[in-house]
């Protein structure tokens, strides 16, 4: 039996959590549900957007599954997805986006893994205004070369273990020679040990050309915090759009599972969300937990599901009559 926090989340969340969890039921794997509220909806019914409860949950779990969660544009609360992320050091975001049988996209060979430094960067949060008018702001990025380095470090081994051919480090050296320089020059240093996987570099902007033009000349991606999180929403979009594209944030000794998704309020409550992001998130934590036999189960059902095109949500076919709901059905059917 393993114990899991389950975050239901804001928006189209609770709707795809539940035919998650029913899929992974489904399938036979023995979990504890521990439910903790987060987010928006942890705000209404709290007061806080963190309750001391759901930390409590994931300080003992050490393993959570995550709908997503709104976070207030401008101003309100700082997002909770990078605390968390930040409080239990879950240093390393692994987003894979394979092209889908049955998904209608430009290209039929995509094959990227995007590893984003998930502590580091834009994202701590630095930031202030310089003048009382507030109409001059600054923030800082933070880059570090141990963070660098065990970012790295994980893409060449995730490289390794997972058959990959190649890695590029993506950067802005050109221009932020000190942070992106850093990270660049610890990735350059870290990749001399391991001579049997390719390697070579990319600036940024150029790397979005390219992987519009041809992405099949990209396998791993390591690159740092905000690059990785705009990388990954590209990568979505070239195999069928984020209803697609999980997430796992890996730490020492926690991990947490998403979708790369966010609440999608503009869909919310219309039983249209694909549920495919977080399912398979779902199948990389019960990779992640040793349940292979039952992650692979699931991730053939999702593939014929997805293929057949007949009951999947209408961003992967707009006639389909399907919903959330129906699409979770017919890959239990599939199971
Ligand atoms: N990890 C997370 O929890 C996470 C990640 C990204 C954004 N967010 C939050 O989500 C909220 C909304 O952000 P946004 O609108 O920029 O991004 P979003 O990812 O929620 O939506 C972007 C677009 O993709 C579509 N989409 C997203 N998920 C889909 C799915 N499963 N099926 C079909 N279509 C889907 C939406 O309808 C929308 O048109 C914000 O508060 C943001 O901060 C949370």
């Amino acid at each position: 039996m393993h114990n899991v926090t389950l975050i239901k989340g804001d928006g189209i969340g609770p709707s795809i959590m539940d035919v998650a969890v029913k899929i992974i039921d489904a399938a036979g794997v023995k979990i504890n549900w521990e439910e903790a509220d987060a987010g928006m909806a942890a705000f209404d019914k709290h007061g806080t957007p963190l309750p001391d409860e759901t930390l409590a949950s994931i300080d003992k779990n050490r393993i959570a599954f995550k709908g997503p969660l709104t976070t207030p544009v401008g101003g309100g609360f700082r997002s909770i997805n990078v605390a968390l992320r930040q409080k239990y050091d879950l240093y390393a975001n692994i987003r894979p986006a394979k092209t889908w049988k049955g998904a209608q996209t430009k290209f039929d060979d995509v094959d990227i893994v995007v590893v984003r430094e998930n502590t580091e960067g834009l994202y701590m949060g630095l930031e202030h205004y310089l003048t009382r008018k507030r109409d001059v702001a600054e923030s800082l990025a933070v880059i570090t070369k141990e963070g660098s380095e065990r970012i790295v470090e994980y893409a060449f081994k995730y490289a390794k273990e997972n058959g990959r051919k190649k890695v590029t480090a993506c950067h802005k050296a050109n221009i932020l020679k000190f942070t992106s320089g850093l990270f660049l020059d610890t990735a350059k240093e870290v990749a001399k040990k391991y001579p049997e996987i390719e390697f070579n570099e990319r600036i940024v902007d150029a790397t979005c050309m390219h992987m519009i033009m041809d992405p099949s000349q990209f396998d791993v991606i390591v690159t740092t915090n905000m690059f990785g999180d705009i990388l990954s929403d590209l990568t979505a979009g070239l195999v069928g759009g984020l209803g697609l594209i999980p997430g796992a944030n890996i730490g020492a000794d926690a991990a947490l599972f998403e979708a790369v998704h966010g609440s999608a309020p503009d869909i919310a409550g219309k039983n249209i969300a694909n549920p495919t992001a977080v399912i398979m998130a779902g199948v990389m934590m019960l990779n992640h937990l040793g349940e292979t036999e039952a992650a692979k189960r699931i991730k053939t059902a999702v593939e014929k599901v997805v293929e057949a095109s007949e009951y999947v949500t209408p961003d992967l076919n707009p006639d389909s009559k399907a919903g959330t709901i129906e699409m979770g059905e017919a890959i239990i059917a599939a199971l």
